[in-house]
């Protein structure tokens, strides 16, 4: 049997209360190496648009480009499950639109999975897309495809009123058929009581620890950025060892330290 993981291996560690490990990836390389680390999921986030393609926000990553990181994350991973973002307005114009959508991160890029922002008009879709077979996860709190609408990338769910229609969000969205839950940037007792109210598993990205799993954006965790927001941890500080690699290697080519100077064979005379 495969050891795979798969889906309803999330519902389990939620009964029995194992902590769920999920990375961001974008490509093969580091797909394969954050799968060696025994991630639970890889999620192509469409925050691929501003960690890998230089955007200021996510809205204009297309599904073109999420299908083509997905395809290469999916050929790097043999363990981990690969979620795929759906990216904006792939699956908010209608059903019909967002099934086809999620058909091509699915069929064509090898995804196991595909996650969506928001609750409200898109429970539909995640109640089309479940009852088809799309394993979908949802996304609650600071939503960054929103981002224009809410004015920035700050804590959701302050208010009193707020935090009750967070909280039946998620249980709309367990009903709906969502595997997952993430929870982005909310104060850390919201993220709980989802948690406590659902039985499906919550991935916290800046809620906290009473979530059941959490994620982070790969290079934010590597240290590859000088800024990051507060609640990361570095777990390394790739960005020095990069430049400091590359400058070693500009050094080495103008002194012609690199590449080494072959002895000359003997010709042999004839
Ligand atoms: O796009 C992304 O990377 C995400 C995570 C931050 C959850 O949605």
């Amino acid at each position: 049997m495969s050891d795979r993981v798969c889906v309803p291996d999330f519902i389990r560690k939620k009964r029995q209360g194992e902590r769920i490990a999920v990375l961001t990836a974008y490509d093969a390389t580091m797909a394969r190496l954050f799968d060696r680390a025994g991630v639970d999921a890889l999620l192509v986030g469409d925050s691929v648009g501003m960690v890998a393609l230089g955007y200021a926000s996510t809205i204009p990553v297309t599904l073109d480009t999420m299908v083509h990181h997905t395809a290469a994350v999916a050929r790097g991973t043999e363990r981990a499950l690969v979620v795929a973002d759906m990216p904006f307005m792939t699956f908010q114009v209608g059903v019909e639109d967002a099934m086809r959508n999620a058909a091509r991160l699915v069929q064509e890029a090898g995804a196991a999975a595909v996650k969506v922002e928001g609750a409200g008009r898109v429970l539909e879709v995640v109640h089309r897309l479940t009852e088809a077979g799309v394993p979908v996860m949802g996304h609650l709190g600071l939503l960054p495809q929103s981002v224009h609408r809410v004015g920035g990338y700050r804590t959701q769910a302050t208010t009193a009123r707020e935090q009750e229609a967070l909280v039946s969000d998620a249980v709309a969205l367990e009903q709906a058929g969502a595997f997952a839950i993430v929870l982005e940037h909310i104060p850390e007792d919201v993220a709980g009581t989802v948690t406590r109210r659902v039985a499906v598993p919550t991935i916290g990205i800046g809620a906290g620890a009473d979530c059941d799993g959490q994620v982070l954006v790969g290079p934010d965790m590597l240290g590859l950025f000088d800024r990051v927001p507060p609640f990361v941890k570095r777990y390394a500080q790739l960005s020095a060892t990069v430049t400091g690699a590359a400058r070693s290697y500009v050094a080495d080519v103008r002194s012609g330290a690199f590449p080494p100077v072959r002895t000359r064979e003997k010709v042999p005379s004839a």
